[in-house]
């Protein structure tokens, strides 16, 4: 069982005589028996993450430790960790049947015992009918699902696992993310996950950590990251589609001291988002003007009967804000909040099956909207938006860090 804890983490690579800084300043706990995705872009230092808490690469400074013991100098057989990389690195004279009982052989287990676990590991990853092939008789897609198996059928301290499911169909991949999610309950080892897919991530983990640039932005759980971002860039990664976002400038409604709404900025467009008076307030506090207001596709509901939502359903935009820590504000807050409405032209609407993506004009701003599949808005119909104001995020405009 392990603990893992990253301090003060830093690679740095030295690269045709410059340097590359892969990973900045990382600092993460993981729970022994946690199970938590390392998520973000291309090139944003996740594997260098991995390689550093495996033993494969030297940490250029800062601390690893499990269960709080410093491995910094251990070598990679000592850290009782398991791995398995998006490269599969089979044994290639070996069939899969061998491959799989390899890291049992080492661990000394018996015929009898290996066979049975390799039955078991062929049954759960679906690798029953290509045990006598060797490795490179297989398609990309089995050979990852061999490299899985490999490192699963060890009970490790821990599973670190990179982009293992990157060249496996979606519908294959659906139960398989199932499989890995009861592997994980059985076993209840610590699990680190890379990938850069945010579906992989989130019906996986337990904590979602998402890199950019070398850096970690947030860790969290699905519902933090989807609903308290951290800044605009987890705001943009998490969600399908991704959060539209305008440029606002703060202005009071009324008197002054009470609600606040947002104007957005750009040619001839007269969007203006609502806000509920504790966050204004929240906003007035930066003695900041002009703000990045961020808002999902999945938060603004077509309204009137081109719509088709019914009544039920516009009642349950109220509490779903308002439950189990979903919303962001406080109770005091909730309770003057009042729903929203805003107008736009439908550029493009996009039919995908169980639902429809509308594309909307205002003036110069393009945003998104996701509508029922009966939508009948039509291109170039005139729609209004309505939205619950507490789903209208708020980000500094210089830090572009989440305000309220
Ligand atoms: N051995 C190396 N020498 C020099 N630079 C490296 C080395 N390995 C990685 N890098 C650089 O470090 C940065 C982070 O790379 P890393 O492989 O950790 O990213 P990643 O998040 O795993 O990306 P991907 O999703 O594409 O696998 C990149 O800019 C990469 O080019
Ligand atoms: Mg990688």
């Amino acid at each position: 069982m392990a603990r893992v804890t990253l301090t003060d983490v830093n690679k740095i690579y030295p690269s045709r005589g410059e340097t590359v800084h892969a990973v900045k300043d990382l600092n993460l706990e993981i729970e022994d028996g946690e199970f938590v995705a390392l998520l973000g872009p291309s090139g944003c230092g996740k594997t260098s993450t991995l390689r550093m808490i495996v033993g494969l690469e030297a940490i250029t400074s800062g601390e690893i430790a499990f269960d709080g013991r410093r491995v910094n100098e251990l070598d990679p057989q000592r850290r009782n960790v398991a791995m398995a990389f998006e490269t599969y690195a089979l044994y290639p004279s070996f069939t899969v049947a061998e491959n799989l009982a390899f890291p049992l052989q080492v661990m000394g287990l018996a015929e009898a015992e290996r066979t049975a676990k390799v039955r078991e590991m062929a049954a759960m990853l679906r690798l029953e009918d290509i045990l006598d092939q060797s490795p490179g008789a297989l398609s990309g897609g089995q050979q990852q699902r061999v490299s899985l198996g490999r490192a699963l059928i060890r009970e490790p301290a821990a599973f670190i696992l990179d982009e293992v499911m990157s060249h496996i169909d979606a519908h294959l991949k659906f139960r398989m993310l199932f499989d890995l999610k009861r592997i994980h309950r059985d076993l209840g080892r610590t699990m680190i996950y890379v990938t850069h897919d945010q579906v992989e991530a989130l019906a996986l983990a337990d904590r979602v950590a998402v890199m950019s640039q070398a850096e970690l932005r947030q860790v969290g759980t699905r519902n933090e990251l989807y609903h308290r971002p951290a800044d605009v860039f987890v705001a943009d990664f998490i969600g399908e589609p991704p959060t539209n976002f305008f440029p606002v400038c703060l202005r009071a409604a009324g008197n002054g001291a009470g609600p606040a709404r947002l104007h957005v900025e750009g040619e001839d467009s007269d969007l203006v988002f609502d806000l509920a008076p504790a966050r204004a307030a929240r906003l007035r506090e930066t003695g900041a003007e002009r703000f990045i207001a961020g808002i999902r596709p999945q938060n603004l509901h077509l309204a009137g009967a081109e719509a088709n939502v019914d009544v039920a359903t516009v009642a349950r935009w109220g509490a779903a804000a308002a439950g189990a820590g979903a919303g962001a504000g406080g109770a005091e807050e909730r309770a003057g909040s009042r729903t929203g409405e805003v107008t736009a032209e439908v550029t493009i609407s996009e039919y995908l099956g169980e639902r429809v993506i509308l594309t909307l004009r205002n003036g110069s701003r393009v945003f998104r909207a996701l509508a029922s599949p009966e939508t009948r808005a039509a291109r170039g119909e005139r729609v209004r938006l309505r939205y619950d104001p507490q789903n209208v995020m708020v980000f500094s405009a210089s830090t572009e860090a989440l305000i309220a």
